[in-house]
């Protein structure tokens, strides 16, 4: 299972959040280039719809290859009281010929996207993932160096951590309350729960870039 909550920022304002993260992590930021390809496969006789999305790290000197499934969100009183969404979710690292596979057992290319951008890796409380991206679609098929964002100006910020069913109401606390110290900058809240960006972010940019701006300038 994984915690995640979502949120976006407008691009003028990444490089203040950055500062922050790196600030509040203590880490550095890693670079993040993902082809993802979302594949789905129509109801067959004897196997149900189902989708998954094959995820290809760019930013690998051999590019590396993820299959992903996510699966059904916890339901019920428990999970309404938390701020954080709760899901089950399957990953595995796969060989270069996976998309083939995925062809052979009878899933289509459903939509391909290209995420550029960072991702922050650290321990507080969970082992929390923070990724910032531009969202970006492809004109021609694979074409990933003819990318185009899906939302200009706009980012897409993920805050993830890995949980089970015996910790995930720790972890999700933990997400919470790492969260608070990114309101200023952005809101972030389960996935598909729609929230704009802040109204505080411009004013809490300047600030955060003029303390970091010996480093830089
Ligand atoms: C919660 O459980 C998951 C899955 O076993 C584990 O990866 C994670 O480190 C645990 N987190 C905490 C805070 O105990």
């Amino acid at each position: 299972m994984e915690c995640v909550v979502q949120g976006i920022i407008e691009t003028q304002h990444v490089e203040a959040l950055e500062i922050l993260l790196q600030g509040l992590c203590g880490v550095h930021r890693e670079r993040l280039r993902i082809h993802e390809l979302c594949l789905k496969s129509g109801p067959n006789l004897g196997s149900e719809a189902s989708e998954v999305r094959l995820l290809c790290d760019l930013e690998q000197p051999e590019p590396t290859w993820t299959v992903r499934h996510v699966g059904g969100s916890m339901r019920g009183a428990g999970a309404d009281q938390i701020s954080v969404l709760v899901r089950t979710m399957v990953e595995s690292k796969v060989s270069k010929n996976v998309l083939r596979l995925f062809y052979l057992l009878g899933y289509k290319l459903d939509h391909e996207l290209l995420r550029v951008g960072f991702a922050f890796h650290f321990q507080r409380g969970a082992q929390i993932a923070v990724t910032v991206s531009s969202v970006n679609k492809m004109l021609k098929l694979h074409a990933t160096d003819e990318a185009v964002p899906v939302t200009p100006g706009i980012q897409l910020v993920e805050v993830t951590a890995p949980a089970s069913a015996e910790n995930y109401s720790e972890v999700a606390a933990s997400v919470s309350s790492f969260c608070e110290y990114l309101a200023p900058l952005l809101h972030l809240s389960k996935p598909g729960v729609s929230t704009g960006v802040v109204p505080t972010a411009a004013a809490a940019a300047a600030s955060l870039m003029s303390y970091g701006g010996t480093t830089i300038m």
